[in-house]
């Protein structure tokens, strides 16, 4: 089978981060969220891989993943000029599976425990096309699944009132029939050829569509909470890993810490889990639980938990603990004692602050 991973989109739900970058480049334990979706394809044997990038952030996913040898596989890009629906973006790929079955992987949708399973029970049936759903509590987000007995009889994007609470996961196995599919349904409501419309077409002309609920936790990473969620979960799938980084006598480190190389810690308090990136400083800084801190930011008398911070970033002084916060790349937060007090902000559009 191939692998096609769907990176295009313009990730409104995700402004600011997204202004200067691609949403499926944000890091998750620091390790963009996309390369968890190369590496699961990788692990299900899927060597052959096709990205679809927009014109805007194509250079960085192309810069970030390259031709794949990384990842021990081989990756071609094709670029979706305008974001016209996921299905438009997979009917882009056509020739390049050249008739072979493949997995399509939203971007930006990040699963534990992997796909190995349905791509070998895909294989080796005569199956069309198979989707993954999740229970969920809101299953309005979502596209929906719907069941009669133990067949699956709709799916429909997005719905007011849920047929029910199964959500479908954005990975897809699908054969080349997908491509008449798509070739054969019209653009929704919001000007896009959906997904879910490609699958319900196949529903309804006679084709075998399987449909499995997964294991272990799913996240759509599209909105900022669900990238605090993600980035929880994988802090706690991670294993210790302390010999990267330098450590002076007067640190402490407590429960599952990763420290990237060359990063250094004086002078501080790490309650793990926690990630502290490459070349980072920590300094007479307290870094509590569910926090990883990228590559190459600074973090001096300050004292961050249950937060991601992004490369580049400076946070010194602060009179006030940072809580359950996302900060993007290249941030300067610094505190003052000078008088008058009062806050002096630089802040990009759709920011979210909440101080104190
Ligand atoms: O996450 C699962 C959900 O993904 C499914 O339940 C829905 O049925 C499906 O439509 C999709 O919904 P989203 O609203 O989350 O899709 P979003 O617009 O966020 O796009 C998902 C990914 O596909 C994202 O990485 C951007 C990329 N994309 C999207 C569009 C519309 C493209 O590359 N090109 C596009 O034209």
């Amino acid at each position: 089978m191939k692998g096609l991973v769907v990176c295009g989109g313009k990730g409104s739900r995700l402004r600011p981060l997204t202004y200067t970058g691609a949403k499926q480049l944000v890091p998750i334990a620091n390790k963009p969220i996309v390369f968890y979706a190369i590496e699961q394809l990788v692990e299900a044997g899927i060597r052959d891989i096709a990205i679809i990038v927009s014109p805007e952030t194509g250079d960085q996913v192309r810069r970030a993943a390259g031709d794949g040898s990384a990842f021990g596989a081989r990756i071609d890009y094709i670029e979706q000029l305008k974001p016209g629906g996921i299905a438009q973006a997979v009917g882009m790929a056509r020739e390049w599976m050249n008739g072979v079955p493949f997995v399509t992987f939203l971007g930006d949708n990040f699963l534990t425990h992997g796909i190995v399973p349905f791509v070998q029970t895909f294989d080796a049936s005569d199956d069309d096309a198979a989707i993954l759903l999740k229970h969920v509590s809101d299953a309005t987000q979502f596209g929906v699944a719907q069941f009669e007995g133990e067949r699956l009889v709709r799916v429909v994007e997005k719905p007011k009132e849920p047929p029910s609470d199964l959500a479908v996961i954005g990975i897809y196995l699908f054969t080349s029939r997908v491509f008449e599919a798509i070739d054969s349904i019209k653009p929704s409501a919001r000007g896009e050829l959906e997904i879910t419309d490609t699958i319900q077409w196949l529903l309804d002309n006679g084709s075998k569509v399987r449909a499995d609920v997964v294991d272990g936790e799913w996240i759509d990473t599209g909105k900022h909470d669900d990238l605090l969620a993600a980035n929880r979960i994988v802090l706690e799938m991670l294993r210790d890993d302390r010999f990267g980084g330098t450590v002076d006598d007067a640190s402490k480190l407590h429960g599952r810490v990763v420290l990237q190389p060359g990063c250094t810690i004086v002078n501080s308090v790490i309650s793990g889990p926690v990630i502290i990136g490459e070349r980072t400083r920590i300094e007479n800084s307290y870094i509590g639980p569910f926090t990883s801190i990228d590559h190459d930011c600074e973090v001096v008398e300050s004292e961050i938990s249950g937060s991601m911070v992004l490369e580049n970033t400076t946070i010194k002084h602060l009179g006030h603990r940072i809580e359950q916060s996302l900060i993007g790349r290249n941030v300067e937060l610094a505190g003052d004692d000078r008088k008058p007090r009062g806050y002096q902000l630089v802040l990009g559009d759709f920011s979210r602050i909440r101080v104190p």
